[in-house]
């Protein structure tokens, strides 16, 4: 099943490593993502292991999955983060990761990001522009820092991938191009608050052919060597994450190892630290989204459907990205059937699986809807007045609460009424 192991059946029933989902659903409710630690231990350490010979500090790309636990487990492994956001550095810093450690790229920083990630003393920000470079160069001038900086470069290779996750091609609003970088190391020389330590690029997402990170490093490296007879003292080249998992077994991922053959002698020569991001490849397929059927139905055209509890307020990507999420059944039936899987939200988008060969299961039974552990929790939303799920993570028998289901009042709390703020009531003109 998939790339870990730790979700299988004792006998007929679904398990996280070694506790039955239909147990943890009884006792935390649905929809509910459940994630194994011992998987998350394991993609990391197979991906170390692959780019061990390469001197290389791996940032965890905390988007994918920022739940404080989750990005604490990364951490207490001396693994390092990659960030987004002030949201995201707040995260970051509230596991317990050191500053040191973090990275803080983003294509639209705010002032008042920069100067946060400044003030918390992170390893380098990551410029995506002229402008934002004379920003950083200004914000920490103001702040007496210096700041150290990383260039993402947009490298122009357009990898096969959805188009909404291709990111290192022209037409993209990421990275600054090549044909930009005189200017950028022009400005670079005047800038007296920024000192340049990094090269950065990131080309995707998902991405199944390591010729497309050869073709992007090729140019890289090229960036690299100019940068060092222009004088400067790059310390850390960036190739950013997009490394693949398997979400259906038909199409399974190019292993880690496959990235790591062809990356490694290319950069290791450089003898620089190499900083690798990956996001998907370390939680994707360590998280199902566990959710009850509450209605089956079936149309005057014999269409079946399943409708679930959990939509794609909790796992948007086969809404978004037609992508697919392989759907068990927690209690295996011996029949199957053509069915759809469907939510409760109202957009014809909300679906898990369409037209899939599903276990018989019956009104009441729970399905496990596979690799949500990447780009799932974190797009959740609360369109349609949806909670947003709790979360538990296994590790062998133990079970923990990370993130408790939110509740109604929560829904609200941030809202105020026309008269509290000094408005009239409704009603009165
Ligand atoms: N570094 C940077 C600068 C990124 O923008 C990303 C992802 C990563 C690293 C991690 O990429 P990964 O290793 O996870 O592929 N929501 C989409 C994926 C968006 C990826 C955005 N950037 C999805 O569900 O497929």
């Amino acid at each position: 099943m998939l790339d870990s192991n730790l979700f299988h059946y004792t006998g007929s029933s679904l398990s996280c490593d070694e506790v039955m989902l239909e147990e943890l659903a009884g006792t935390f409710g649905t929809p509910l993502f459940v994630t194994s630690r011992r998987s998350l231990l394991e993609s990391y350490k197979t991906f170390e292991d692959a780019f061990d010979a390469l001197p290389h500090f791996t940032c965890y790309s905390v988007k994918a999955n920022y739940n404080l636990s989750v990005i604490n487990t990364f951490a207490e492994l001396g693994c390092g983060c990659d960030v987004n956001s002030g949201g995201e550095l707040y995260r970051a810093l509230q596991a317990g990761v050191p500053p040191e450690r973090i990275i803080f790229a983003g294509v639209g920083k705010k002032p008042e990001e920069i100067a946060y990630a400044l003030e918390s003393g992170v390893l380098m920000l990551k410029a995506e522009s002229l402008s934002e470079l004379k920003a950083i160069d200004r914000i920490a001038g103001e702040h007496g820092k210096k700041a150290s900086v990383a260039i993402r470069i947009n490298p122009n290779v357009t990898a096969e991938t959805h188009p909404y996750i291709t990111t290192g091609d022209s037409k993209e609003k990421f990275g600054i191009d090549e044909a930009e970088l005189p200017e950028v190391f022009a400005l670079l020389r005047q800038l007296k608050h920024i000192t340049l330590i990094g090269l950065d690029m990131h080309i995707g997402s998902q991405i199944f052919d390591p010729e497309y990170y050869v073709a992007a490093t090729i140019k890289l490296l090229s960036i690299f060597n100019a940068s060092k007879t222009m004088g400067f003292a790059v310390e850390f080249l960036d190739i950013g994450g997009g490394f693949p998992v398997t979400y259906d077994p038909l199409k399974p991922a190019t292993p880690i190892q496959h990235f790591a053959e062809k990356l490694i002698p290319m950069l290791q020569p450089a003898g620089v630290t190499i900083i690798l991001e990956p996001g998907r490849y370390l939680v994707a397929n360590a998280s199902v989204l566990l959710t009850r059927i509450l209605y089956k139905k079936r149309n005057h055209t014999g269409k079946e459907f399943f409708v679930v509890d959990a939509g794609m307020t909790e796992l948007i990507r086969p809404a978004l990205y037609q992508s697919h999420h392989e759907v068990q059944a927690v209690t295996r039936h011996e029949n199957t059937i053509i069915a759809d899987v469907v939510g409760p939200i109202c957009e014809s988008s909300d679906f898990f699986a369409r037209h899939r060969s599903i276990d018989a299961a019956e009104e009441g039974e729970l399905l496990a809807v596979m690799s949500s552990g990447a780009y799932a929790a974190v797009m959740s939303s609360n369109y349609n007045g949806r909670l947003r799920p709790a979360e538990v993570m296994v590790n062998g028998s133990e079970v923990t609460l990370v993130r408790k289901r939110e509740t109604y009042e929560q829904l609200v709390q941030n809202e105020l009424f026309l008269s509290e703020r000094g408005c009239d009531p409704p009603g009165v003109i």
